[in-house]
């Protein structure tokens, strides 16, 4: 059932081009104009005149509802929060009826999502589930949601339900920002466009899995790494690193890369590994100088470009180019190689990658 893939999650990983497709299908138009999320269009009304949206969720899916803040702020000129489950169900937090709460969960199951989500419904928020189970206590528990489609993920590291949650919430922020009106024409159809050629990018990211293989190589005894971004891709450095820790057990952190100048830029020295994630985006120049700075302590940068790149690659020690997207759909695309290497490093260290040591797929206790 592993299809002839070694681990669930190298099979997983794989099976992200047609997981996108599966995630998006029914939801964009025929003419590639419009995308209907359904569950949004029978609750138009909430979403429009939302004061507020709180996003909860733990790891990974915390990761992703990170992205989510980014597209729905961006998009749709609505504030947002995004709160670990576990932090906001116990800290008696500010709840109203014009609250949107959106809790993000792969199993559905996760006791303190759902604890969440008890608690702002018993205010008297709206609740808005975006799933991979279907028929999962927390979808259950919500007022409405979008599952995400991806298909069963076994790995215990989360992969294709990540890329799957992005694409939701993109989908979902782009659906509230043409009904709100907070979006051009023009910026609209651009994102519907890069989002249906997204497949066929992680494609591309796929073929560069031999590379990425031989490059694991070099870091199998690593004892420590950074991983950093910006903007869009500051959630993908922090997944990158959640990936890299709980397969391989290799001590690892995502900083925003401005951080680092504030304390952590200490660490470096010729032994730290720093994965850069830099494609090109409206903060680019910017992510390019935190780059010299860590080069300039002697770290081995690692770093995630655009095609074509030629500036961070002359820099960096190492480097891994992605297909071009908009910098919205960026994460989507850069955290493809972070689980490849994080793969690969585990592999290389004989870790039990689908089952690792001390966790397990669903965490139903508190
Ligand atoms: C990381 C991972 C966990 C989960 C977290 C939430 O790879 O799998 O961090 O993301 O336990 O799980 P769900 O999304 O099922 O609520």
């Amino acid at each position: 059932e592993k299809g002839g893939y070694p681990h669930f999650m190298l099979k997983e990983i794989y099976e992200q081009p047609k997981t996108i497709m599966d995630c998006i299908r029914g939801r964009i138009n025929v003419e590639g104009n419009n995308v209907v999320l359904s569950g949004v269009i029978d609750n138009k009304g909430k979403f429009i005149n939302a004061s507020r949206i709180i996003i909860v969720a733990c790891g990974t899916s915390w990761h992703a509802g990170l992205i989510g803040e980014h597209l729905i702020e961006e998009f749709c000129r609505i504030p947002v929060e995004v709160e670990y489950a576990s932090e906001f169900r116990y800290r008696d937090p500010v709840i109203t009826d014009t609250d949107i709460v959106i809790a993000i969960s792969q199993s559905g199951e996760t006791a303190d999502t759902l604890a969440a989500v008890e608690l702002a419904k018993s205010k008297g928020a709206f609740i808005y589930g975006i799933c991979n189970a279907v028929g999962s206590s927390i979808a259950r528990a919500t007022d409405s949601g979008s599952y995400i489609h991806v298909g069963p993920e076994i790995g215990v590291a989360s992969t294709k339900a990540f890329t799957g949650q992005v694409t939701v919430l993109s989908m979902l922020a782009l659906t509230i920002a043409r009904e709100k009106g907070t979006i051009t024409k023009e910026k609209f159809e651009s994102m519907v466009k890069h989002l249906q050629e997204l497949p066929e990018k992680l494609k591309k990211v796929l073929e560069k899995t031999d590379d990425i293989k031989e490059l694991s190589k070099i870091f199998t005894y690593a004892h420590n790494f950074i991983y950093l971004g910006r903007g869009y891709n500051y959630p993908a450095a922090l997944e990158g690193a959640l990936k890299l820790k709980e397969i391989s057990y290799i001590h690892a952190e995502g900083y925003p890369a401005a951080e680092m100048k504030h304390g952590p830029i200490a660490l470096i020295d010729n032994e730290m590994p720093v994965v850069a994630i830099a494609t090109t985006d409206r903060i680019y120049e910017k992510t390019i100088s935190n780059i010299q700075e860590i080069k300039a302590r002697k770290g081995k940068v690692i770093a995630i470009v655009t095609e074509g790149d030629t500036l961070v690659c002359n820099i960096a020690d190492y480097c891994i180019e992605v297909p071009e997207t908009v910098e919205e759909y960026a994460p989507i695309v850069t955290s493809v190689p972070l689980q490849l290497l994080a793969y690969f490093i585990a592999v290389n260290k004989c870790r039990d990658v689908d089952q690792p040591r001390n966790l397990a797929k669903s965490v139903t206790v508190e």
